[in-house]
Protein backbone atom coordinates (compact mmCIF):
# COMPACT_ATOMS: atom_id res chain seq x y z
CA UNK A 1 0.00 0.00 0.00
CA UNK A 2 2.82 1.77 0.54
CA UNK A 3 3.83 2.03 -3.13
CA UNK A 4 0.70 2.52 -4.38
CA UNK A 5 0.01 5.43 -1.93
CA UNK A 6 2.60 7.16 -3.39
CA UNK A 7 1.87 7.27 -6.66
CA UNK A 8 3.15 10.00 -8.31
CA UNK A 9 5.52 11.05 -5.45
CA UNK A 10 7.71 8.40 -4.82
CA UNK A 11 6.45 5.80 -7.71
CA UNK A 12 4.67 5.67 -10.69
CA UNK A 13 2.91 3.40 -13.07
CA UNK A 14 5.27 2.00 -15.87
CA UNK A 15 3.76 -0.76 -17.53
CA UNK A 16 6.60 -2.44 -20.35
CA UNK A 17 7.22 0.53 -23.67
CA UNK A 18 6.01 -2.68 -25.86
CA UNK A 19 2.37 -2.57 -23.90
CA UNK A 20 2.17 0.85 -25.14
CA UNK A 21 1.93 0.39 -28.67
CA UNK A 22 -0.84 -1.44 -27.76
CA UNK A 23 -2.83 0.45 -24.77
CA UNK A 24 -2.23 3.61 -26.86
CA UNK A 25 -0.88 6.63 -24.66
CA UNK A 26 -3.67 8.07 -23.37
CA UNK A 27 -4.88 4.88 -22.01
CA UNK A 28 -5.32 5.42 -17.62
CA UNK A 29 -2.45 2.50 -17.55
CA UNK A 30 -0.02 4.70 -19.34
CA UNK A 31 -0.84 8.74 -18.49
CA UNK A 32 0.07 10.21 -15.14
CA UNK A 33 -0.19 13.52 -13.04
CA UNK A 34 -2.55 15.72 -13.98
CA UNK A 35 -3.44 14.51 -16.92
CA UNK A 36 -4.40 10.83 -15.17
CA UNK A 37 -6.42 12.59 -13.08
CA UNK A 38 -8.31 14.35 -15.51
CA UNK A 39 -9.06 11.18 -17.30
CA UNK A 40 -9.93 8.91 -14.41
CA UNK A 41 -12.08 11.60 -12.94
CA UNK A 42 -14.73 10.54 -15.89
CA UNK A 43 -14.65 7.24 -15.78
CA UNK A 44 -14.98 7.28 -11.51
CA UNK A 45 -17.91 9.80 -12.54
CA UNK A 46 -19.20 7.00 -15.11
CA UNK A 47 -19.31 4.36 -12.86
CA UNK A 48 -20.93 6.26 -9.90
CA UNK A 49 -23.34 7.16 -11.79
CA UNK A 50 -23.85 3.87 -13.22
CA UNK A 51 -23.98 1.53 -10.33
CA UNK A 52 -27.16 1.95 -9.44
CA UNK A 53 -29.19 3.12 -12.67
CA UNK A 54 -32.35 0.76 -13.73
CA UNK A 55 -30.80 1.48 -17.25
CA UNK A 56 -27.88 -0.62 -15.92
CA UNK A 57 -29.71 -3.33 -13.94
CA UNK A 58 -32.02 -3.91 -16.95
CA UNK A 59 -29.17 -4.67 -18.91
CA UNK A 60 -27.36 -6.84 -16.96
CA UNK A 61 -30.82 -8.97 -16.15
CA UNK A 62 -31.25 -8.91 -19.68
CA UNK A 63 -28.14 -10.63 -20.61
CA UNK A 64 -28.11 -12.88 -17.73
CA UNK A 65 -31.16 -14.34 -18.96
CA UNK A 66 -30.38 -14.76 -22.47
CA UNK A 67 -26.99 -16.16 -20.63
CA UNK A 68 -29.00 -18.86 -19.12
CA UNK A 69 -31.51 -19.47 -21.27
CA UNK A 70 -28.48 -20.50 -23.75
CA UNK A 71 -27.60 -23.46 -21.28
CA UNK A 72 -31.35 -25.03 -21.25
CA UNK A 73 -30.89 -28.61 -22.19
CA UNK A 74 -27.12 -29.05 -21.19
CA UNK A 75 -25.54 -31.08 -18.69
CA UNK A 76 -21.97 -29.76 -19.05
CA UNK A 77 -20.67 -26.42 -19.60
CA UNK A 78 -17.36 -24.52 -19.54
CA UNK A 79 -17.89 -21.91 -17.57
CA UNK A 80 -15.25 -19.47 -17.63
CA UNK A 81 -15.37 -20.30 -21.01
CA UNK A 82 -19.22 -19.85 -21.81
CA UNK A 83 -18.59 -16.28 -19.87
CA UNK A 84 -15.65 -14.64 -21.97
CA UNK A 85 -16.26 -16.45 -25.18
CA UNK A 86 -17.04 -15.10 -28.71
CA UNK A 87 -18.32 -17.19 -30.38
CA UNK A 88 -21.26 -18.58 -33.13
CA UNK A 89 -21.61 -14.92 -33.89
CA UNK A 90 -22.97 -14.72 -30.15
CA UNK A 91 -20.71 -13.04 -27.94
CA UNK A 92 -20.72 -14.06 -24.41
CA UNK A 93 -22.18 -12.52 -21.06
CA UNK A 94 -19.07 -9.41 -19.59
CA UNK A 95 -18.13 -8.46 -23.07
CA UNK A 96 -21.78 -7.57 -24.38
CA UNK A 97 -22.04 -6.02 -21.15
CA UNK A 98 -19.55 -3.46 -21.31
CA UNK A 99 -19.87 -2.76 -24.87
CA UNK A 100 -23.45 -2.09 -24.30
CA UNK A 101 -23.00 -0.45 -21.44
CA UNK A 102 -19.84 1.83 -22.62
CA UNK A 103 -21.28 2.39 -26.49
CA UNK A 104 -24.92 1.21 -26.09
CA UNK A 105 -24.14 -1.57 -28.92
CA UNK A 106 -26.56 -4.26 -28.83
CA UNK A 107 -24.78 -7.99 -29.20
CA UNK A 108 -27.07 -8.95 -32.41
CA UNK A 109 -25.88 -5.83 -34.23
CA UNK A 110 -22.96 -6.45 -36.79
CA UNK A 111 -20.56 -3.81 -35.44
CA UNK A 112 -21.12 -5.66 -32.20
CA UNK A 113 -19.43 -8.90 -33.24
CA UNK A 114 -16.47 -6.85 -35.16
CA UNK A 115 -15.88 -4.83 -32.10
CA UNK A 116 -15.71 -8.01 -29.59
CA UNK A 117 -13.47 -9.92 -32.39
CA UNK A 118 -11.01 -7.24 -32.52
CA UNK A 119 -11.38 -6.49 -28.59
CA UNK A 120 -10.44 -10.35 -28.22
CA UNK A 121 -7.34 -9.77 -30.52
CA UNK A 122 -6.32 -6.77 -29.02
CA UNK A 123 -6.38 -8.35 -25.46
CA UNK A 124 -4.52 -11.53 -26.50
CA UNK A 125 -1.43 -8.95 -27.39
CA UNK A 126 -0.88 -8.29 -23.64
CA UNK A 127 0.42 -11.86 -23.12
CA UNK A 128 2.05 -11.77 -26.49
CA UNK A 129 6.02 -11.65 -27.39
CA UNK A 130 6.20 -8.07 -27.97
CA UNK A 131 7.38 -8.50 -31.40
CA UNK A 132 6.19 -6.00 -33.94
CA UNK A 133 6.25 -8.41 -37.02
CA UNK A 134 3.82 -9.26 -39.38
CA UNK A 135 1.11 -12.80 -38.16
CA UNK A 136 2.69 -12.34 -34.12
CA UNK A 137 -0.02 -11.95 -31.79
CA UNK A 138 1.56 -8.64 -30.70
CA UNK A 139 1.25 -7.45 -34.32
CA UNK A 140 -2.27 -8.48 -34.80
CA UNK A 141 -3.29 -6.70 -31.52
CA UNK A 142 -2.25 -3.33 -32.62
CA UNK A 143 -3.73 -3.95 -36.06
CA UNK A 144 -7.00 -4.80 -33.86
CA UNK A 145 -6.47 -1.48 -31.79
CA UNK A 146 -6.33 0.64 -34.74
CA UNK A 147 -9.63 -0.89 -36.10
CA UNK A 148 -11.31 -0.27 -32.74
CA UNK A 149 -10.18 3.03 -32.49
CA UNK A 150 -12.00 3.82 -35.82
CA UNK A 151 -15.03 1.83 -34.82
CA UNK A 152 -15.24 4.14 -31.69
CA UNK A 153 -14.75 7.32 -33.79
CA UNK A 154 -17.38 6.33 -36.25
CA UNK A 155 -19.37 5.83 -33.64
CA UNK A 156 -18.63 8.85 -32.07
CA UNK A 157 -19.58 10.93 -35.14
CA UNK A 158 -22.53 9.37 -35.66
CA UNK A 159 -23.82 10.62 -32.14
CA UNK A 160 -22.58 13.92 -32.16
CA UNK A 161 -24.60 14.67 -35.28
CA UNK A 162 -27.61 12.64 -34.66
CA UNK A 163 -30.84 13.73 -32.69
CA UNK A 164 -29.68 13.55 -29.34
CA UNK A 165 -31.63 10.85 -28.08
CA UNK A 166 -30.72 9.73 -24.05
CA UNK A 167 -28.55 6.75 -24.11
CA UNK A 168 -27.18 6.62 -20.43
CA UNK A 169 -23.87 5.21 -21.69
CA UNK A 170 -20.22 5.69 -21.50
CA UNK A 171 -19.85 7.72 -24.71
CA UNK A 172 -23.00 10.12 -23.21
CA UNK A 173 -20.72 11.49 -20.58
CA UNK A 174 -17.39 12.48 -22.84
CA UNK A 175 -19.71 13.73 -25.05
CA UNK A 176 -21.39 15.49 -22.61
CA UNK A 177 -21.11 19.83 -22.66
CA UNK A 178 -18.79 19.50 -19.13
CA UNK A 179 -16.01 21.82 -19.33
CA UNK A 180 -13.40 19.46 -18.59
CA UNK A 181 -14.76 16.14 -20.73
CA UNK A 182 -15.43 18.99 -23.89
CA UNK A 183 -11.45 19.50 -23.55
CA UNK A 184 -10.78 15.66 -24.38
CA UNK A 185 -9.28 14.63 -27.86
CA UNK A 186 -11.27 11.99 -29.82
CA UNK A 187 -8.05 9.83 -29.42
CA UNK A 188 -8.21 10.57 -25.47
CA UNK A 189 -12.09 9.52 -25.60
CA UNK A 190 -11.32 6.17 -27.57
CA UNK A 191 -8.10 5.32 -25.11
CA UNK A 192 -11.27 5.88 -22.00
CA UNK A 193 -13.79 3.37 -24.14
CA UNK A 194 -11.19 0.62 -24.16
CA UNK A 195 -10.16 1.30 -20.73
CA UNK A 196 -13.58 0.59 -19.59
CA UNK A 197 -14.01 -2.40 -21.57
CA UNK A 198 -10.43 -3.99 -20.80
CA UNK A 199 -10.86 -3.22 -16.60
CA UNK A 200 -14.32 -4.76 -16.86
CA UNK A 201 -14.32 -7.59 -18.93
CA UNK A 202 -11.98 -10.47 -17.72
CA UNK A 203 -12.11 -9.06 -14.72
CA UNK A 204 -15.97 -9.58 -14.05
CA UNK A 205 -15.82 -13.40 -16.15
CA UNK A 206 -13.06 -14.76 -13.75
CA UNK A 207 -14.71 -13.87 -10.67
CA UNK A 208 -18.26 -15.02 -11.38
CA UNK A 209 -16.45 -18.17 -12.50
CA UNK A 210 -14.33 -18.16 -8.95
CA UNK A 211 -17.59 -17.42 -7.02
CA UNK A 212 -19.00 -20.65 -8.60
CA UNK A 213 -15.63 -22.51 -7.81
CA UNK A 214 -15.31 -21.75 -4.41
CA UNK A 215 -19.00 -21.71 -3.84
CA UNK A 216 -18.90 -25.85 -5.04
CA UNK A 217 -16.21 -26.18 -2.28
CA UNK A 218 -18.17 -24.22 0.41
CA UNK A 219 -21.65 -26.31 0.66
CA UNK A 220 -22.54 -23.98 3.68
CA UNK A 221 -21.77 -20.51 2.26
CA UNK A 222 -23.72 -21.54 -1.06
CA UNK A 223 -26.70 -22.50 1.49
CA UNK A 224 -25.90 -18.78 3.17
CA UNK A 225 -25.80 -17.38 -0.49
CA UNK A 226 -29.01 -19.26 -1.49
CA UNK A 227 -31.03 -18.50 1.37
CA UNK A 228 -30.17 -14.92 0.70
CA UNK A 229 -31.29 -14.88 -3.03
CA UNK A 230 -34.31 -17.01 -2.57
CA UNK A 231 -35.94 -14.34 0.20
CA UNK A 232 -35.41 -11.43 -1.92
CA UNK A 233 -36.61 -13.41 -4.53
CA UNK A 234 -39.65 -14.20 -2.55
CA UNK A 235 -40.12 -10.70 -1.13
CA UNK A 236 -40.33 -9.54 -5.53
CA UNK A 237 -42.28 -12.30 -7.08
CA UNK A 238 -41.66 -13.18 -10.38
CA UNK A 239 -39.73 -11.83 -13.26
CA UNK A 240 -39.81 -8.20 -10.91
CA UNK A 241 -36.92 -6.67 -11.76
CA UNK A 242 -33.69 -6.23 -9.48
CA UNK A 243 -32.99 -2.88 -8.08
CA UNK A 244 -30.23 -0.86 -6.16
CA UNK A 245 -32.16 -1.54 -3.35
CA UNK A 246 -32.68 -5.26 -3.55
CA UNK A 247 -28.21 -4.78 -3.75
CA UNK A 248 -28.48 -3.58 -0.81
CA UNK A 249 -29.63 -6.28 0.57
CA UNK A 250 -27.34 -8.47 -0.56
CA UNK A 251 -24.73 -8.66 2.00
CA UNK A 252 -23.69 -12.06 2.39
CA UNK A 253 -23.18 -11.90 -1.38
CA UNK A 254 -21.17 -8.66 -1.09
CA UNK A 255 -18.98 -10.66 1.52
CA UNK A 256 -18.92 -13.63 -0.91
CA UNK A 257 -17.74 -11.58 -3.23
CA UNK A 258 -14.96 -9.52 -1.67
CA UNK A 259 -13.81 -13.57 -0.26
CA UNK A 260 -13.48 -14.98 -3.78
CA UNK A 261 -11.22 -11.59 -4.25
CA UNK A 262 -8.94 -12.04 -1.58
CA UNK A 263 -8.58 -15.59 -2.35
CA UNK A 264 -8.81 -15.40 -5.93
CA UNK A 265 -6.09 -12.99 -6.25
CA UNK A 266 -7.57 -11.89 -9.89
CA UNK A 267 -4.70 -9.49 -10.65
CA UNK A 268 -1.47 -10.65 -9.32
CA UNK A 269 1.02 -7.39 -9.38
CA UNK A 270 1.20 -4.08 -10.68
CA UNK A 271 3.87 -2.10 -12.18
CA UNK A 272 5.49 0.69 -10.53
CA UNK A 273 8.97 2.17 -10.91
CA UNK A 274 10.59 4.68 -8.30
CA UNK A 275 10.78 8.01 -9.35
CA UNK A 276 13.62 8.90 -6.75
CA UNK A 277 15.81 6.95 -4.14
CA UNK A 278 13.67 5.47 -1.72
CA UNK A 279 14.11 3.68 1.53
CA UNK A 280 11.91 1.22 2.61
CA UNK A 281 12.06 -0.74 5.68
CA UNK A 282 16.03 -0.70 5.86
CA UNK A 283 15.98 -1.30 2.16
CA UNK A 284 16.85 1.08 -0.58
CA UNK A 285 14.93 0.98 -3.39
CA UNK A 286 17.14 2.84 -6.20
CA UNK A 287 15.56 5.58 -8.65
CA UNK A 288 14.33 4.22 -11.83
CA UNK A 289 14.10 0.40 -10.57
CA UNK A 290 11.07 -1.09 -11.39
CA UNK A 291 8.92 -2.19 -8.50
CA UNK A 292 6.03 -4.79 -8.67
CA UNK A 293 3.77 -4.71 -5.49
CA UNK A 294 2.34 -8.20 -5.35
CA UNK A 295 -1.48 -8.44 -4.44
CA UNK A 296 -1.97 -11.58 -2.93
CA UNK A 297 1.25 -10.79 -0.68
CA UNK A 298 -1.38 -9.06 1.55
CA UNK A 299 -4.40 -11.25 0.85
CA UNK A 300 -3.02 -14.03 1.71
CA UNK A 301 -0.41 -13.02 4.61
CA UNK A 302 -1.36 -15.60 7.63
CA UNK A 303 -0.04 -13.19 10.20
CA UNK A 304 -2.99 -11.17 8.62
CA UNK A 305 -5.91 -13.19 8.21
CA UNK A 306 -6.91 -16.59 10.56
CA UNK A 307 -6.89 -19.84 7.79
CA UNK A 308 -5.51 -17.59 5.76
CA UNK A 309 -6.15 -20.28 2.49
CA UNK A 310 -9.78 -21.14 3.75
CA UNK A 311 -12.57 -19.54 1.87
CA UNK A 312 -14.51 -18.13 4.75
CA UNK A 313 -17.59 -15.66 3.65
CA UNK A 314 -17.98 -15.18 7.32
CA UNK A 315 -14.43 -13.57 7.89
CA UNK A 316 -16.08 -10.17 6.70
CA UNK A 317 -18.70 -10.32 8.59
CA UNK A 318 -17.54 -11.45 12.02
CA UNK A 319 -13.70 -11.84 12.38
CA UNK A 320 -12.08 -8.46 12.22
CA UNK A 321 -13.45 -5.09 11.46
CA UNK A 322 -10.33 -4.22 9.80
CA UNK A 323 -9.85 -6.82 7.32
CA UNK A 324 -10.85 -4.02 4.40
CA UNK A 325 -7.44 -2.75 4.93
CA UNK A 326 -5.64 -5.90 4.77
CA UNK A 327 -6.67 -7.15 1.64
CA UNK A 328 -5.92 -5.11 -2.08
CA UNK A 329 -7.92 -6.84 -4.71
CA UNK A 330 -8.57 -3.57 -6.64
CA UNK A 331 -5.54 -2.20 -5.93
CA UNK A 332 -5.01 1.23 -3.78
CA UNK A 333 -3.79 4.68 -3.83
CA UNK A 334 -4.82 7.06 -6.73
CA UNK A 335 -5.17 4.23 -9.19
CA UNK A 336 -7.26 2.50 -6.99
CA UNK A 337 -9.89 0.27 -9.12
CA UNK A 338 -12.56 2.64 -10.61
CA UNK A 339 -14.96 -0.13 -11.85
CA UNK A 340 -14.99 -2.17 -8.63
CA UNK A 341 -18.19 -0.41 -7.67
CA UNK A 342 -19.90 -1.93 -11.21
CA UNK A 343 -18.24 -5.28 -11.19
CA UNK A 344 -19.73 -6.06 -7.56
CA UNK A 345 -23.23 -4.94 -9.11
CA UNK A 346 -22.81 -7.75 -12.57
CA UNK A 347 -21.15 -10.38 -10.60
CA UNK A 348 -24.56 -9.90 -7.92
CA UNK A 349 -27.38 -9.71 -10.18
CA UNK A 350 -25.74 -12.38 -12.17
CA UNK A 351 -25.42 -14.81 -9.92
CA UNK A 352 -28.68 -14.20 -8.08
CA UNK A 353 -30.28 -15.44 -11.33
CA UNK A 354 -27.85 -18.43 -11.47
CA UNK A 355 -28.21 -19.34 -8.45
CA UNK A 356 -32.06 -19.54 -8.95
CA UNK A 357 -32.40 -20.96 -12.13
CA UNK A 358 -29.40 -23.77 -11.71
CA UNK A 359 -27.50 -26.19 -9.20
CA UNK A 360 -23.57 -27.08 -10.17
CA UNK A 361 -20.52 -29.65 -9.23
CA UNK A 362 -18.02 -28.38 -10.50
CA UNK A 363 -15.94 -31.67 -11.83
CA UNK A 364 -13.45 -32.77 -9.68
CA UNK A 365 -9.98 -32.38 -11.51
CA UNK A 366 -10.84 -28.02 -11.82
CA UNK A 367 -8.86 -25.57 -10.40
CA UNK A 368 -8.15 -22.13 -10.71
CA UNK A 369 -3.92 -21.60 -12.36
CA UNK A 370 -2.70 -18.56 -13.55
CA UNK A 371 -1.11 -18.58 -16.64
CA UNK A 372 -0.43 -15.84 -16.03
CA UNK A 373 -4.09 -14.45 -15.53
CA UNK A 374 -6.49 -16.66 -13.60
CA UNK A 375 -7.87 -19.94 -15.53
CA UNK A 376 -9.07 -22.94 -14.76
CA UNK A 377 -7.71 -25.97 -16.08
CA UNK A 378 -10.46 -27.09 -18.18
CA UNK A 379 -12.26 -23.85 -19.09
CA UNK A 380 -14.07 -25.03 -15.45
CA UNK A 381 -16.28 -27.77 -16.41
CA UNK A 382 -19.36 -28.18 -14.59
CA UNK A 383 -22.54 -30.55 -14.49
CA UNK A 384 -25.93 -27.71 -14.27
CA UNK A 385 -29.12 -28.99 -13.74
CA UNK A 386 -31.98 -26.69 -13.80
CA UNK A 387 -33.77 -25.93 -10.06
CA UNK A 388 -37.44 -25.86 -10.06
CA UNK A 389 -38.23 -22.63 -8.61
CA UNK A 390 -39.96 -22.69 -4.94
CA UNK A 391 -40.19 -19.06 -5.24
C1 LIG B 1 -13.42 -8.09 -10.43
C2 LIG B 1 -13.25 -7.04 -11.00
C3 LIG B 1 -12.06 -6.13 -11.04
C4 LIG B 1 -10.80 -6.23 -10.45
C5 LIG B 1 -10.27 -7.33 -9.54
C6 LIG B 1 -10.07 -5.05 -10.85
C7 LIG B 1 -8.78 -4.76 -10.44
C8 LIG B 1 -8.12 -3.59 -10.74
C9 LIG B 1 -6.82 -3.21 -10.19
C10 LIG B 1 -5.99 -4.03 -9.24
C11 LIG B 1 -6.50 -1.99 -10.71
C12 LIG B 1 -5.26 -1.15 -10.38
C13 LIG B 1 -4.26 -1.06 -11.53
C14 LIG B 1 -3.01 -0.24 -11.15
O1 LIG B 1 -2.94 0.32 -10.06
O2 LIG B 1 -2.08 -0.19 -11.98
C15 LIG B 1 -7.58 -1.61 -11.60
C16 LIG B 1 -7.60 -0.46 -12.35
C17 LIG B 1 -8.59 -0.17 -13.26
N1 LIG B 1 -9.79 -0.82 -13.42
FE1 LIG B 1 -10.39 -2.49 -12.44
N2 LIG B 1 -10.86 -4.30 -11.68
C18 LIG B 1 -12.10 -4.91 -11.80
C19 LIG B 1 -13.19 -4.47 -12.49
C20 LIG B 1 -13.22 -3.34 -13.27
C21 LIG B 1 -14.36 -2.87 -14.00
C22 LIG B 1 -15.76 -3.51 -14.02
C23 LIG B 1 -13.96 -1.75 -14.68
C24 LIG B 1 -14.72 -0.84 -15.60
C25 LIG B 1 -15.95 -0.54 -15.51
C26 LIG B 1 -12.56 -1.51 -14.34
C27 LIG B 1 -11.79 -0.48 -14.84
C28 LIG B 1 -10.51 -0.18 -14.39
C29 LIG B 1 -9.74 0.94 -14.91
C30 LIG B 1 -10.18 1.92 -16.00
C31 LIG B 1 -8.53 0.95 -14.19
C32 LIG B 1 -7.34 1.96 -14.34
C33 LIG B 1 -7.42 2.97 -13.21
C34 LIG B 1 -6.27 3.97 -13.15
O3 LIG B 1 -5.15 3.68 -13.62
O4 LIG B 1 -6.52 5.06 -12.62
N3 LIG B 1 -12.16 -2.49 -13.48
N4 LIG B 1 -8.56 -2.59 -11.58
Amino acid sequence: MFILQNEGKLFQASYPKAMQGILGQYSLLIVSGEHHRKLRGITVSFSAMSKSSPVFHSRIEKLAFSMLESWRGRREIAFLEEMKKVKKKKSKFTLSLMVKTVLSIDPEEPVAMRFLQDFRTYMKGFISLPLNVPGSAYAKAVKARARLAMTVKEIIKQRTTSSGEENGDFLEVILSKHSSIRQMNDDEKVSSVLDIVLGGYETTSTLISLIVYFLHRSPAALLAFKEEHEAIRRNKGKGQPLGWEDYQKMDFTRNVTKEAVRCGNLVKFLHRKALQDVEFKGHLIPRGWKVLPVLAGPNLDPSLHHDHLQFNPWRWTKEDKEIGKKTMGYGGGPRVCPGSDLAKVMVAFFLHHLVLTYRWKVKEDEYPIAYPYVEFRNGLQVEIEPVESHV
